[in-house]
């Protein structure tokens, strides 16, 4: 056999075609097995990948499962979730969060049903032109989906690159340059399973902490395992601080139980979704004369003792809960509901809802508790 000459570009083929033969063998004995894979040999359904991966942006793959399975059962094609009302969509999302992504899946899903028949485009450049589809998406759907030779950088995916390569720089600024390295060791073929390999790598051996480098196939490969520098990779920038706001709540609650809700404005945080009526939120809480200026109705509130806090990824939020007990139904905007559990209700609004009425027991039908 002739010799390929290190660092030529043959060489780096080779070395390119090695890696990604090792990492796809460990993938095809250890793949996990989730909910929007296809099975081995089968071709993925386009809509089915979109679908959860839009659904896994800033989710874990434990949080989607559930939603994901509901949806599918709900929305089976791209055409069905495009002719579902958004409201329903909302709800079905509820509890997911960032529902911004909500949104743009129905507005995409009309796209592709009403202006691209029904197909979703194959290139990443195109299914980038779709809302809320950005670089990690089109990546990700184009690789899986299609088999084009494109990186879906996810976190776990970062991960190992960062690590297999040594990148010391920190994140966020690295990831431009994790993104390229990525790329570079996609393979012609079985770039799909390659995109799913390395996030599996990254879920499971390659961990955040103590990687079990013994059993990685890319063990003899990895600069940071050879500098024993593995585990401190990769470096994170500093955490931002999260500024606090506060409100007040207001759960108001009938003779049959029923609690009273309103719609959030379409634009903005938690556009459109369903809360119990609050004050504005600020640098403070409301003392009780501004609460009760900004309360739905004249009522014996009652303030609650404790405070529902909330993370948000730009700010932290401290809620104090008002609750009152009316005989009759004011008249006053909104709806009464006395079951909560198919209306898009955002996790922070039903902590809000469940405190007001946490020594009464279970106020959702259980199978349908939200992360
Ligand atoms: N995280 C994001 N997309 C994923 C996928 N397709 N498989 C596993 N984890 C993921």
């Amino acid at each position: 056999m002739v010799g390929i000459m290190h660092g030529t570009p043959a060489a780096k083929q080779s070395l390119r075609r090695d890696r990604a033969q090792r990492l796809l063998a460990w993938y095809d004995a250890h793949r996990r097995d989730l909910p929007w894979r296809a099975k081995p040999g089968e071709a993925a359904d386009p809509y089915r990948v979109w679908l959860s991966e839009v659904m896994l942006q800033q989710t874990t793959v434990q949080a989607v499962a559930g939603y994901y399975r509901k949806f599918i059962a709900r929305w089976p094609t791209v055409e069905a979730l495009a002719r579902a009302p958004l409201d329903d969509v909302l709800a079905a999302w509820a509890g997911l969060g960032y529902y911004a992504r909500a949104r743009n899946l129905h507005k995409a899903a009309k796209v592709v049903a009403d202006e691209l028949g029904g197909r979703f485009p194959s290139t990443a450049e195109e299914l980038r032109k779709l809302p809320g589809v950005g670089a990690y998406t089109s990546g990700a759907v184009a690789a899986i989906a299609y088999g084009a030779r494109e990186a879906a950088m996810d976190a776990n995916a970062e991960r190992v690159i960062a690590r297999l390569f040594a990148v010391e720089e920190p994140l966020p600024g690295a990831k431009p340059k994790l993104l390229t390295l990525g790329k570079s060791l996609v393979p012609e073929k079985r770039a799909g399973d390659f995109a799913q390999a390395l996030m599996d790598l990254g879920a499971g051996l390659c961990g955040v902490k103590r990687p079990t480098c013994t059993s990685c196939p890319w063990a003899d490969d990895c600069e940071a395992r050879k500098r024993g520098i593995a585990e401190t990779l990769p470096v994170k920038g500093p955490k931002m601080v999260r500024p606090l706001r506060r409100g007040a709540a207001f759960v108001a609650r009938d003779a049959d139980g029923a609690v009273l809700l309103v719609k959030r404005p379409e634009k903005g945080l938690l556009g459109s979704m369903m809360q119990p009526p609050q004050s504005e939120w600020g640098g403070r809480f409301p003392s009780a004369d501004e609460a009760m200026a900004q309360a739905p109705f004249r009522a014996a509130w009652k303030k609650l003792p404790v405070v529902v806090r909330h993370g948000f990824t730009h700010f932290e939020l401290e809620i104090e809960v008002w609750v009152a007990e009316v005989k009759k139904r004011p008249k006053v905007g909104g709806v009464w509901l006395a079951d909560l559990s198919d209306t898009a209700l955002p996790t922070v609004m039903r902590k809000i809802v469940e405190h007001a009425f946490a020594d009464e027991g279970p106020l959702f039908r259980s199978g349908n508790r939200r992360a």
